[in-house]
């Protein structure tokens, strides 16, 4: 089941990267969500590949069809059925990686697991495999949006050497951070990262970055103790996402040079309830959301197809020299944006979902008591 995650909120993806199409199917959405295309364009339009000259040059629309689940505008409560054509292929690209596994790519290892692979691209471990996942979060994000007000929000915070961490949590939105190609919210620091991608790009070659990403108004209570914290189910969707190499939340591994003393974050009483002063812990402690900001950071490598020409072997053991043709990413931390926020999107609609059963028997209303006696 590699290719399905969630429990009562379930995606499935599918599709290579120069097959016919990709796509996801998403079981447990609640019926009665009004629910039609234009909903889940805008992220996979956030997503797609040409979108500016610091990401790669194949050219896809990726409009998506929903085929199941919706009649009328409003989601059934049965499978959502999602699917984006695959259009600008080029397999002439890849002809020599048939016979030299890229390094650091997954044509090796794919090769060893089931003795045969795609025989173009990435097949499934190509980035297009994310845009079912983008699809199908978009939902999950409008479900989140609606019935809990809960606004997820990502943004480039470094790239390769150059970092902005001064992002205020509360406030970014999605129009400031589209602001740049690059999507990193602070304006000098953007044209220095894109003056560097597009640099990096002419010199074929690649560079890495990080994602931060912010989920506000999660309520106190989400997650599932204990080897389904939030904060594991965080890191195992984002970990997911190809090209990662790093989670934290919170404080995260600098929290490691802090004191008991200054780390903790003290509660003090809120308009509603309990507050914390400082949110060191990102908003998950035990497990569990509690109410504050969940922040959290991915780090992505810098992509493994590179133009510049490197030492390896092929499948065979010869030594060659491989210079990569194709259109590839410079630089994919622009392009993840979103599919982090989906990532984010689809963990915490199946936490809802799944607090929601949870719910003392006594609000599970009238109605349904009389009919279960
Ligand atoms: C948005 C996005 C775009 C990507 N584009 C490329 C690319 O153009 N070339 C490449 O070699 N890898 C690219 N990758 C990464 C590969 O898919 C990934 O490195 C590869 O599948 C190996 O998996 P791993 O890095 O997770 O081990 C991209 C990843 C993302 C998230």
């Amino acid at each position: 089941m590699s290719s399905s995650f969630g429990t009562v909120l379930r995606v499935s993806t599918f599709g290579e990267s120069h097959c016919k199409g990709v796509g996801a199917v998403l079981d447990g959405c609640p019926p009665g969500l009004a629910l039609c295309e234009a909903d889940i364009q805008p992220q996979l339009d956030r997503r797609r590949p040409g979108q500016s000259k610091l990401t790669t040059d194949r050219q896809e629309a990726d409009p998506v069809t929903i085929y199941s689940g919706v009649e009328n505008g409003l989601t059934l409560g049965t499978p959502i059925g999602l699917f984006v054509p695959n259009k600008d292929q080029r397999p002439g690209d890849y002809r020599e990686m048939n016979t030299v596994p890229r390094p650091s790519h997954a044509d090796f290892t794919y090769q060893m697991k089931y003795g045969i692979r795609a025989s173009s691209g990435g097949g499934r471990s190509s980035a297009r495999e994310t845009i079912g996942r983008v699809a199908a979060g978009a939902v999950a994000e409008k479900m989140l949006a609606e019935a809990y007000g809960v606004e997820i929000v990502a943004w480039v915070s470094a790239v390769h050497d150059l970092a902005f961490e001064a992002v205020d949590e509360i406030r970014i939105t999605r129009q400031l951070v589209d602001e740049h190609p690059i999507r990193c919210p602070d304006a000098a620091t953007a044209v220095q990262m894109q003056m560097l991608v597009a640099r990096v790009k002419e010199e074929r070659d690649s560079v890495g970055g990080i994602v931060t990403c912010v989920c506000r108004n999660v309520p106190a209570g989400w997650g599932e103790p204990v080897f389904e914290k939030l904060e594991a189910k965080l890191a195992q969707a984002m970990l997911s996402i190809p090209a990662t190499k790093g989670f934290e939340i919170g404080s995260g591994f600098a929290g490691t040079r802090l004191r008991g003393s200054v780390h903790n974050d003290p509660f003090t009483a809120g308009g509603d309830g309990l507050r914390t002063v400082t949110n060191r812990s990102g908003g998950i402690q035990g497990g569990i959301s509690n109410g504050e900001p969940i922040v959290f950071r991915v780090a992505f490598k810098p992509p493994a197809t590179i133009g510049l020409a490197q030492e390896t072997v092929d499948f065979n053991g010869k030594p060659v020299t491989l210079e990569a043709k194709g259109r590839h990413d410079p630089c994919v931390v622009p392009r993840a944006v979103p599919i982090v926020e989906t990532m984010a999107a689809l963990v915490l609609g199946d936490m809802a979902l799944r607090q929601q059963a949870r719910a003392p028997t006594a609000s599970l209303g009238p109605g349904r008591r009389s009919r279960s006696t």
